[in-house]
Formats: C-alpha cells, structure tokens, sequence
C-alpha cells in the first residue's frame, strides 16, 4: 500500500480524495498497488468539507510521519509552501505537487534537493499531460517553440466577454467555479500563466528565469472595443504564454495576443487550454483540455501518484545534464520583437495621423493597416505594424501618448500570426 498526506484539502485536494476513492479499483490496478489518503492540513478545522479523512493544522505531522510515503502538496502560495515541500524532502518522501508558483520561484533548488521523486503534472494546464508530453514524449526533440492559452480563468473571462458580459462578474464566476488561484490577480494579471511558461521552459531549455525576468501582462486592460475590432478584422483575443527559441537565446513572454480566427488555438473557448509545441523531430503537437477546477486537475496529481507507486523515478526537469551545448540565455526584453496592434483615441484635427506615424517611422516603426472610426465627439484609431522591437514600440506609444490631441491612454495588444 503507499499512504499518501496531503498539504491542503481545499478544491484540489478534496478532488484528488474523491477521485481515489471513485476510481480505487482501476488506480490500484494501474499503480500495482492500493493508494489510502491517511491524513490532511487544513488552516481551519472547522470548515465544512466534503471528504472525511483526519485532519491536522501542523503539517510536519505529515511530512515527518514515518508512515508516509508521498506529500502531495495542494496548500498553494511560494514561500510556506517551499518549507513544507522541503521539509518533505528532507524526510524522505516522495513529492507531488500543482503548485506552480512554487515551482516558477524554487524549481532548480528543488530538483537539487530531490532525492525521491518529485512530480508536478498539476502545475500546468489542468488536466493536460503536458509535462509528461513535454518531458518524456517529445524527449527526442529540440523544442522550437511553445505556445499556448494555459491560464483557464483568463480564457473563461475573455470568452465570455466576447458574448457581451461584464469582465467582473465573469471573474466572479470562475472563483465561485474554482478556476481562479486564492488571489486572482494572479490569473488577470498574467502571472499564473508566466508560472507555468517558466516551469514549460525549465523543461524545453534548462532557463532558470524568474517571473521578474520575463515580459507579462494580464487581461485587465482589455474592453469590448478591443474585442470588436477582433472580431471584424477576424482575429480573436487570447492570453497566451510564449517561449521561443531563437538562436542561441529564448523569448519567454505572457501577454494578450490577437490570433487569426482560423488558427485552431483560436478556437479554444471558456476554461478550455490548449499548448502548441513545435520540435525539430515530430514538427508541431497540440494538447487540448480542460486547464482548471478540481477535477482535472486531480486527474493530473493522481496520475503523478500513480507513476510513483509504480516505482518509476523521472529526473525531475527531465534531463541529468544540462540540456544544450551550447547555454541558452533568456532574450532581454526590450530585444522581443512583435506586431502590434494600436488603439488611440484622438481629437479630429488637422495633421493628428501625420504626427503620429512621424513617430512612429521615426522609432522604425512601418505600419501595416490602418482604420478610423469616428466616435460622439472623438476619433478611434486603430494601428496594426509591422513587426518591431519591444523597446521601439514603448518609446513609440510614449512620444504619441504625450501628444495634445490624444486623449485616452493608448492601448495596445501584440498580434500573432
Ligand atoms: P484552495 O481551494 O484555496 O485550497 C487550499 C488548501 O490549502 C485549503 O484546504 C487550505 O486550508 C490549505 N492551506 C492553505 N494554506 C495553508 C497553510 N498555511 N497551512 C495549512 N493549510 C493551508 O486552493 P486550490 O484551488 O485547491 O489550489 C491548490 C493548489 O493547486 C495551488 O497551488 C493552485 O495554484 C494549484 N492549482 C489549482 C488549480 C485549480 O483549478 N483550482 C489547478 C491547478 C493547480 P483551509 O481549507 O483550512 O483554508
Ligand atoms: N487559476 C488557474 C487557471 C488554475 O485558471 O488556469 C489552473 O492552473
């Protein structure tokens, strides 16, 4: 039998409870051996709960519980939840967790520590098996790219969006569903979705960058106008995390991307994810499902535990050396480059456009479409560049926004082809 604790029984672990007992019989075939949840850390005892297992507040008494075999840990957060998972370690159980905040922060010093397995299929997209996609399938491959919509609360809300609802009672929605992190900015504002391009890229390059290094930016600025133009120009709004390998330096990014609506990623609606990986040996894969709630996700911390039980022990990021010949350096930021989509709202005079794409030529900025729309009082216009140089852009929209006839700020969103 493996005995199993586990750090946190809110919605993951109460659903990775449940799922092993709905499912005994087929995991204990699978495993090659039963699996019994004995003991759980909550913060609040007294909080109702919807599985019965005995339960404790200090959680060394799971993780030095001589009785267990593997701390899964479901608690969240970066710091607590590194003392806990070291601790564990350092104790000599095995490790499954979902918590990729963690992981984007502590990953290379956890994998030094890792002397028993240590897996975390959960802290990436839900319920897909990317990491085992990731790790173990596409093994023989140099990754060229990852591209993919991998938070779920963000792809809920901007789908939703789309059907005309309001951005905070979506939101709304997909915490009382289960979807969104304890703090929820984590999800508008990009960083969970960076968290898990992090841990993606740890994997596909050996970079060891944190959230700080890499370029992310949330849905929070995105409106219905921006959402029309999308629509009429036949792109969608998607929040996707990007890593690209581009000689010998990777671009990490997070940020909302206009896609062409024919793209199939485009296509991926509500709490749905979707990764593309682009290898050298098998060219593109795709991954599809569901990339938040309970559910899914313990489908993914369970099959960590299942391949536990088996006795397989995986090096932790998936290599025993370093990955490249040469090292790969993380693209500094200014130097990403990118198509730009512009909105600007200005007042109708004489010589606004004329100024403006002065600016804009003069950061070597080349424009690729324009439109005008007039607005009661006002005039929208929308920019689709060329590509161009991160720094060039910000310099660009900074000289423009300070113009006198702009009378919003400008807003802007990369685009994708
Ligand atoms: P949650 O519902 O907020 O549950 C967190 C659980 O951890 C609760 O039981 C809480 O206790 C307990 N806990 C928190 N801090 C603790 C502490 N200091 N000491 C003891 N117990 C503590 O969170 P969740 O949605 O299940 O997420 C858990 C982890 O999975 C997070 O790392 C999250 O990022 C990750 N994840 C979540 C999803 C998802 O869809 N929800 C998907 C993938 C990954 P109380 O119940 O007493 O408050
Ligand atoms: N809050 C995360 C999301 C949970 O919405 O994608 C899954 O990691």
């Amino acid at each position: 039998m493996v005995k199993i604790g586990i750090v946190g029984v809110g919605t993951v672990g109460e659903a990775v409870i449940k799922n092993l007992e709905k499912n005994k019989e087929l995991i204990k075939a699978r495993a090659g051996k039963e699996i019994k949840v004995i003991k759980g850390v909550v913060r609040n005892l007294n909080k109702k709960r919807l599985v019965n297992i005995p339960l404790t507040t200090d959680y060394k008494d799971v993780t030095r519980d001589p009785e267990i075999d593997i701390v899964v840990e479901l608690m969240g957060g970066v710091e607590e939840a590194f003392e806990v998972v070291k601790d564990a370690l350092n104790h000599n159980k095995a490790v499954v967790t979902a918590n990729k905040a963690l992981l984007a922060y502590h990953r290379f010093e956890l994998e030094e520590l890792a002397k028993a397995p240590f897996e975390y299929e959960a802290s990436v997209a839900g319920g897909i098996p990317i990491i085992k996609a990731l790790r173990d399938g596409l093994s023989a491959n140099q990754i060229k790219e990852i591209k993919g919509i991998i938070n779920g609360t963000c792809n809920y809300i901007l789908t939703e969006m789309k059907k005309g609802r309001n951005y905070e009672d979506v939101l709304k929605e997909a915490q009382q569903l289960g979807y969104a992190e304890a703090d929820p900015t984590f999800d508008v504002g990009g960083f969970d979705a960076a968290h898990k391009l992090l841990i993606l890229a740890s994997i596909a390059y050996n970079i060891d960058a944190k959230p700080e290094d890499i370029l992310i930016e949330g849905i929070e600025n995105i409106n219905l106008t921006d959402i029309e133009f999308a629509k009429e120009f036949g792109y969608e709004i998607k929040l996707l995390g990007i890593a690209k390998k581009i000689a010998s330096q990777v671009e990490l990014r997070v940020h909302p991307t206009l896609i062409k609506s024919s793209q199939m990623i485009a296509k991926v609606e509500g709490v749905m994810n979707a990764i593309s990986v682009i290898g050298d040996v098998a060219k593109e894969t795709m991954y599809y499902g569901p990339g938040a709630g309970g559910d899914a996700t313990a489908s993914a911390v369970i099959s960590d535990i299942i391949e536990i039980a088996r006795g397989n022990i995986n090096p932790m990021l998936g290599y025993k050396i370093p990955l490249e010949i040469e090292k790969l350096t993380l693209k500094p930021i200014d130097e990403i480059e990118s198509k730009y989509y512009l909105r600007i709202a200005v007042n109708d005079e004489i010589g606004v456009l004329e100024k403006i794409a002065s600016i804009l030529a003069k950061n070597n900025i080349s424009i690729e479409s324009f439109l005008q729309k007039p607005r009661n009082g006002f005039v929208k216009l929308l920019f689709a560049t060329h590509k161009c140089k991160e720094k060039e852009i910000k310099k660009a929209i900074n000289q423009i926004q300070k113009l006198n006839f702009v009378i919003k700020q400008i807003n802007y969103i990369r685009i994708e082809d």
